[in-house]
């Protein structure tokens, strides 16, 4: 069996990172394997959100899976809050896992910032519930972005830990797929910081939701450098780097092939090019995005009943859990 289980956190917007680096993987992975995209708003709330803002979140999400070309017939497209085994497992998980092993998480230093002490016990926790969702499924594989490859490890540490505490062999370890060539987008600022929905700044990312003209804008304003030509080097040339790597992926080309075709050219002729490609590969799914987001009642209906087909591997898997750790 090959079940795929990854998820994106409904918190504002999604990004061309999320796009890039997870979702348009997804799409190419569906026909292969059995699959769970999950909207995870549990772990959206490791930091305070707004309630009416999470609720207009977790649509969006859902509606940008499928605009996106994620088949909610074929995929089990759902909300980590509607299956309470997430929940349920992430406590059994915490139970063994070392402090020693979440103090080496980079995210939740990032997260945290400098005041430790205020941070949330769930924004600590943060990494066993993502453990969690997929081994509450028995997920043999995960695509996500290159930023969540140290929350992959863990979730296959924390697997080894269940095993060897009941001797037994349950758990299989989750195999991460960080694919494509666009697995760490960077912020259109600053070449050298993820894109990322906390950036302050709009123009350090691109929407799902963005229109032709923001895009262009975005793009026209995005940092570039004094040197002549556009080329690939990530050290000397962050930003030119991370625009050929969008360019390649938006047009599913190799980037050697792009940094061919502008090796003379200048920033504007390339950005005018770069936007062109983005409006054409993102219009048509923002455009299906807003068609289903006017039918809110088809969303929910499709997310309660995907739950129920979640909450069925759950509950089974759960019962088998309960065995081994002795509740039963
Ligand atoms: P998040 O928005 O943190 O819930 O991330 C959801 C998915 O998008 C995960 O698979 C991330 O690895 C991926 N992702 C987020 N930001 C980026 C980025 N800047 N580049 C590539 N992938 C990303
Ligand atoms: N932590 C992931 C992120 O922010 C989202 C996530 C939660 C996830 N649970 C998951 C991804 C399980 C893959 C598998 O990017």
């Amino acid at each position: 069996m090959k079940r795929i289980f990854s998820g994106i956190q409904p918190t504002g917007n999604l990004h061309l990172g999320n796009y890039l680096g997870a979702i348009q993987n997804w799409v190419k992975l569906q026909k292969d394997y059995e699959c769970l995209f999950c909207i995870v708003d549990l772990h959206a709330i490791t930091v305070p959100q707004d309630p009416a803002a999470l609720r207009s979140s977790i649509r969006q999400t859902a509606a940008a899976y499928i605009a996106s070309g994620i088949d909610p017939k074929q995929s089990i497209i759902f909300q980590q809050s509607a299956v309470s085994g997430h929940s349920e497992l992430g406590w059994l998980l915490s139970c063994l896992t070392p402090l020693g092993w979440l103090n080496r998480m980079t995210q939740f230093k990032e997260k945290a910032g400098k005041d430790k002490e205020k941070a949330a016990l769930g924004l600590y926790a943060y990494p066993v519930l993502m453990a969690a969702d997929i081994l509450l499924y028995h997920a043999t594989h995960v695509p996500v972005g290159e930023d969540q490859k140290q929350h992959l490890e863990l979730a296959r540490d924390i697997a080894g830990a269940f095993n060897r505490q009941y001797n037994t062999e349950y758990f299989k370890l989750p195999e991460p797929q960080i694919l494509g060539q666009a697995t760490r987008v960077m912020s259109l600022r600053n070449g050298t910081k993820k894109m990322s929905k906390s950036d302050a700044s709009e123009f350090s990312r691109i929407h799902l939701s963005d229109d032709d003209d923001v895009i262009r804008g975005k793009i026209q304003k995005a940092k570039s450098d004094m040197e002549a030509g556009i080329t690939y080097d990530l050290e000397k040339r962050p930003e030119a780097s991370n625009l050929l790597t969008i360019m390649a992926a938006v047009q599913g080309k190799a980037r050697g092939e792009v940094e061919a075709a502008y090796a003379s050219s200048n920033f504007s002729q390339f950005k005018k090019d770069l936007a062109d490609a983005l409006i054409a590969h993102l219009a048509p799914i923002r455009s299906e995005m807003t068609r289903l987001l006017k039918d809110t009642a088809y969303l929910d209906k499709l997310l309660a009943e995907n739950a129920l087909k979640a909450d069925a591997i759950a509950k089974a898997n759960l019962k088998e859990i309960h065995k081994l750790i002795g509740f039963c």
